[in-house]
């Protein structure tokens, strides 16, 4: 169901962009001057045009990621590393909370001028959008209440697993349980499959190594484990672009590279992970 879900998605895109080109090519832009506008050139070519606020989509529901602080701020590692990349390329930059269900449609349509939400790059994806160099490596983390006897990722095939929909996680346990599996319980968001968790509505949660291990740390009173297991293949995060978005995607490139050679990259790292990248044992190796 999943497989058919994501190829019905990749249609939906696939029929988006088109439609997007067939308006005009260039999606929405905050700045874009009303048709009316445009018939003026005089006055519009007297006046400085108004700086382009990149908009930015992210599922704010994502720690140590990207989340909203209690003032309703969109803060987190990516939010820093894109923050840290606009002031690089010198453009503004500005963060829209949006639904994981629906981000790579608000990117192919042109809502969003381009993604950062612990995106993983996978060959599927970048049919339909594309990424930047990677900028974070990841991996799968199993989460189980500290009394579970689980002890590696086999253990879940007869057991109820809750995954956020259309992530990475459910596409390993979809794999393992099948695609009919009414085991797998699918939630529109990480935290709200974790509280399933400590309910007892499921046995286990994959996602994600950071969040869940950012989760359990934050949560020492709800009493979950994780559990780690080397057949999860290993995934790299990118910020997505609406595909063929060259211009957008050198910016961000670009920017990547500067904030990674000046040290800034580095700086974001420890604020969150405690130390620079490969300083370290990899987070899922030291969580057990
Ligand atoms: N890395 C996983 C994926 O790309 C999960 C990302 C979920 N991100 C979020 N902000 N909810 O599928």
């Amino acid at each position: 169901m999943s497989k058919l879900l994501s190829s019905r998605r990749v249609f939906l895109n696939a029929g988006l962009v088109g439609a997007a080109l067939l308006l005009g090519g260039c999606g929405k832009q905050e700045t874009a001057a009303p048709t009316g506008a445009a018939s003026a050139p005089t006055a519009a070519a007297a006046s400085a045009p108004p700086a382009k606020v990149y908009v930015v989509g992210t599922d704010a529901a994502y720690a140590p990621f990207e989340s909203q602080n209690e003032k309703g701020e969109i803060v987190g590692f990516d939010i820093d590393i894109v923050s840290a990349i606009a002031a690089k390329a010198g453009v503004q930059v500005k963060f829209v909370n949006t639904p994981w269900e629906g981000i790579f449609n608000a990117v192919a349509q042109g809502d969003r001028d381009f993604l950062v939400s612990a995106i993983t790059i996978t060959d599927e994806r970048k049919q339909t959008m594309d990424f930047t160099a990677p900028y974070f490596d990841a991996v799968q983390l199993i989460a189980v209440r500290k009394d579970s006897k689980v002890g590696k990722f086999e253990d879940l095939k007869a057991l109820r697993v809750g995954v956020q929909t259309g992530t990475t996680g459910d596409e390993v346990v979809t794999k393992l349980l099948g695609k009919n599996s009414t085991a797998i319980k699918r939630f529109e968001s990480t935290p709200l499959a974790l509280k399933e968790l400590e309910s007892g509505g499921v046995d286990a949660v994959v996602a994600d190594n950071g969040v869940v291990i950012h989760y359990v740390a934050n949560n020492a009173g709800v009493g979950f484990k994780t559990v780690s297991d080397p057949s999860f293949p290993s995934e790299q995060y990118g910020i997505a672009v609406r595909k063929g978005n060259t211009a957008v995607l050198d910016m961000l490139n670009q920017g990547l590279s500067g904030i990674r050679a000046d040290g800034t990259y580095d700086r974001i790292y420890a604020k969150y992970f405690g130390s620079a990248p490969g300083a370290a044992a990899p987070a899922s190796a030291a969580s057990r």
